[in-house]
C-alpha cells in the first residue's frame, strides 16, 4: 500500500462483526496479544503493524499522520471490509480519528484508548526533537530506555519485571528509520478536538489511573465531547494500559462492543 509492505493477521470467527486494532508508538501489532484471545470469540479482528513498524516496511520518507489515516481505510479496502469498529491506542487513536474524520461512515464503534485528540503542546514538540536527534545520533537502544519509564504505572515498574520486560523487547524491534518518522508524523498532526462532537458512533475511552503520556483528564474530556461515549480509569496501569491490566481492559472492551455490536 502506498510504497509499504503492510502487515496484518485476520482471525475471529467468519460473517462476525470486524473490529480493527491499531497500535500505539514506538510498538507493533503483537501490542495486541493479550486481547485477542477474547475478542477473537465474539469478533473478527484485524491487527497490522503501521508503516515503519514491527514487519511493515516505511516505504519512502517523509509519511505523514495523512498516510497512517490512509494506510488504515487502504488495509480495510484490500481486504475487502467496509465496515469496522476501530480500536487505537496512543499513536494508534491519533490514527484513528483522522480516518473518522476522512470516512466515519465506516466505523460503527471507537475505541480510544490511552490516546488524546489535540495536537502536540510545545513541551511534547520539543520532546520529538530531542527523540529524533537521540534515535539518530545514538538509535533505538538508548531511546526505548529513555521512554520506557514514561509508559507503565510505577507499581508495574517496580513489581511486575515479565511486563517491563516485554514491552522493552517489543520496543526495541522498533527501527529507526520507522520511529523517527512516526515522530515527524506525530508532531505535525492535526487537532482532532472539533471532530469528537460530530461523531455518531458509540465511543468508549479507556485510560490507565497512572497514564503519564495522556492522563485521565483527557480521556473524561475526550468522553465529554463525545456524545455516544463512555470513560473507563483502569486502576493501578500507565500508558500501556492494555498490558498492564488486560483483565480489566477486556472486560470494558468487550462489553462496550457488545453492546455498540450491529444488529
Ligand atoms: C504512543 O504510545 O503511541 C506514544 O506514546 C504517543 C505519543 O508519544 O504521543
Amino acid at each position: 500500500i502506498h510504497g509499504s509492505i503492510l502487515h496484518y493477521d485476520p482471525s475471529g470467527p467468519k460473517g462476525a462483526p470486524l473490529v480493527t486494532l491499531v497500535h500505539g508508538f514506538p510498538f507493533n501489532r503483537s501490542l495486541w496479544k493479550g486481547q485477542l484471545p477474547a475478542l477473537k470469540r465474539r469478533f473478527r479482528v484485524l491487527s497490522y503493524d503501521q508503516r515503519g513498524m514491527g514487519a511493515s516496511t516505511l516505504g519512502e520518507a517523509p509519511q505523514l499522520m495523512e498516510r497512517y489515516a490512509d494506510d488504515l481505510l487502504d488495509l480495510l479496502d484490500w481486504v475487502g471490509e467496509r465496515r469496522t469498529a476501530l480500536v487505537g491506542l496512543s499513536m494508534g487513536g491519533y490514527v484513528a480519528l483522522r480516518a473518522l474524520q476522512k470516512a466515519p461512515e465506516r466505523f460503527w464503534a471507537l475505541g480510544l484508548c490511552d490516546t488524546r485528540a489535540d495536537a502536540d503542546p510545545d513541551a511534547a514538540k520539543l520532546g520529538r526533537a530531542a527523540g529524533v536527534a537521540l534515535l539518530r545520533k545514538r538509535g533505538v537502544g538508548p531511546f526505548v530506555d529513555g521512554m520506557l519509564p514514561k509508559l507503565l504505572a510505577p507499581q508495574t515498574l517496580q513489581r511486575r519485571p515479565a511486563i517491563v520486560k516485554a514491552l522493552r523487547a517489543m520496543m526495541l524491534r522498533s527501527r529507526e528509520d520507522g520511529a523517527v518518522n512516526a515522530l515527524v508524523a506525530m508532531v505535525s498532526r492535526t487537532d482532532s478536538r472539533s471532530l469528537l462532537p460530530t461523531l455518531r458512533m458509540p465511543a468508549l475511552c479507556l485510560v490507565g489511573q497512572h497514564d503519564a503520556i495522556t492522563p485521565p483528564a483527557l480521556a473524561r474530556g475526550m468522553a465529554r465531547a463525545v456524545p455516544k461515549a463512555k470513560c473507563v480509569v483502569l486502576k493501578g496501569a500507565g500508558h500501556v494500559s492494555n498490558l498492564e491490566r488486560p483483565a480489566e481492559f477486556n472486560r470494558a472492551l468487550m462489553l462496550f462492543l457488545e453492546k455498540a455490536r450491529p444488529r
